[in-house]
């Protein structure tokens, strides 16, 4: 019966058009790319389709979101992965530096790691590549001097802010935290830190879902935003006392720890979804002396029981929660079809030598917005594809 992989390789329509075509024109014929991005099934429609391209491709997944269902098919179907699923910083270090070692043509990078560590023992022959994230970005924008390569970064496309971190992202919290915790939203105050470009959508989706929103954020011009589309903008204080749900999303450090304990509500469920498990201090609240009783559920929930009486749950341990937890869903298809899109076409540009020295650390070429934004247009809605 064909699983989820097989299911998402479905859905990515966009992927599968390109693959159609790299499959005649091959522009990756006789280079290796090698990658280090998140293994999960919508990856795997990536990387068919850059082998599709004609790419030789050494694999490895990034700090603890590897899954190990995707790594085994990859396997199954010749992909070379290196390493395994973990949460230890010398051991991704490792798999990064096997997939160096390879001394691939083109790399993928997601966090800027492949090419920090390309920098250290560099080698003849790497023609540049992409980066996925802002994270990356700003790591590999201060050694542009130094990789003196194309560097394409898929964050900074138009398409990538708002098909994912607006709709996407949102979305995706919503379905989470739903299937996590199978709790209403109806009538439930619920709170939002951050109201960047995933915050906004995080809070339109609860609203959507019939929740009263209030968004707390630390720049004045986001909370006249969030006022004017009709949130709450209440100080913090108040917003986490009245809060029946709290949903960080920043990027920020550390939003919610122990000295909040006094002004949570009885059962509130909080869940983070900015990139790094700091913005809920979780360890802080279980060694809290307040805290009398810690309960772990089977669904990715902890609960808190305060001396007090009140109970304080954290949804997946404060990790981002659509894409940690029991069966992990993340972003909707269609929108990583989106994204990886990009990925192909900033690849394909850098393998044929349409990005120069020029473009080390740059967002995608507009040519490639327009290009993908046609493209998916013509396959969802052929009345607006002109
Ligand atoms: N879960 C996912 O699937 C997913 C996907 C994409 C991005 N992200 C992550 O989500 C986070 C937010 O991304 P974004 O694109 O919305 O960023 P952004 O920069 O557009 O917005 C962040 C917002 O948080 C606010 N903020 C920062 N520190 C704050 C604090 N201490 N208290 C209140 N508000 C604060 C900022 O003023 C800003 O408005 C990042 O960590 C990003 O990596 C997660």
């Amino acid at each position: 019966m064909p699983g989820r992989i097989e299911w998402v390789q479905e859905n990515c329509r966009l992927l599968q058009e390109i693959a159609t075509e790299f499959r005649d024109s091959k522009p990756f014929a006789g280079l290796t790319i090698g990658t280090g991005i998140h293994l999960e099934p919508k990856t795997v429609a990536l990387l068919m389709t850059l082998r599709a391209g004609g790419a030789n491709i050494i694999a490895t997944g990034n700090l603890n979101s590897t899954q190990p269902d995707t790594l085994a098919w990859l396997r199954k179907n010749n992909i070379e992965v290196v390493g395994e699923a973990t949460q230890n910083v010398s051991h991704h270090r490792e798999f990064l530096k096997q997939v160096l070692a390879a001394k691939p043509d083109l790399l993928l990078d997601n966090g800027g790691d492949l090419f920090e560590l390309f920098l250290e023992n560099p080698y003849e022959g790497l023609l540049g590549g992409t980066e996925e994230t802002t994270s990356g970005r700003m790591r590999l924008a201060l050694k542009r001097e130094q990789l003196q390569r194309p560097i394409l970064v898929i964050n900074d496309s138009p398409i990538k802010q708002f098909a994912e971190n607006e709709h996407a992202v949102g979305q995706s919290v919503l379905e989470s935290y739903m299937r996590l915790t199978n709790r209403i939203t109806n009538g439930q105050r619920v709170t939002v830190f951050g109201y960047g470009a995933c915050g906004m959508g995080v809070a339109y989706n609860f609203r959507n879902a019939n929740a009263k929103v209030s968004v707390v954020d630390i720049c004045p011009l986001k909370r006249l935003r969030a006022h004017l589309d009709g949130f709450d903008t209440p100080d913090r204080a108040t917003a986490i006392r009245h809060a029946d749900a709290i949903i960080t999303v920043t990027g920020g450090g550390r939003l919610i720890g122990a000295e909040d304990l006094p002004l949570f509500k009885d059962n509130v469920m909080m869940a983070n979804a900015g990139h790094f498990p700091t913005e809920i201090d979780v360890a802080d609240i279980a060694a809290h002396h307040s805290v009398e009783d810690i309960t772990q559920y089977e669904e990715g929930i902890v609960r808190y029981t305060l001396k007090d009486g009140r109970r304080v749950r954290i949804l997946t341990d404060g990790h981002m929660v659509n894409l940690a937890g029991p069966r992990p869903l993340g972003n909707s298809i269609e929108s990583m079809d989106l994204g990886f899109a990009l990925q192909a076409r900033c690849l394909e540009a850098v393998a044929r030598g349409q990005a120069t020295v020029a473009d080390c650390v740059v967002p995608v070429p507009h040519s490639i917005d327009k290009q993908v934004a046609e493209g998916y247009l013509r396959l969802h809605y052929p009345l607006a594809a002109d």
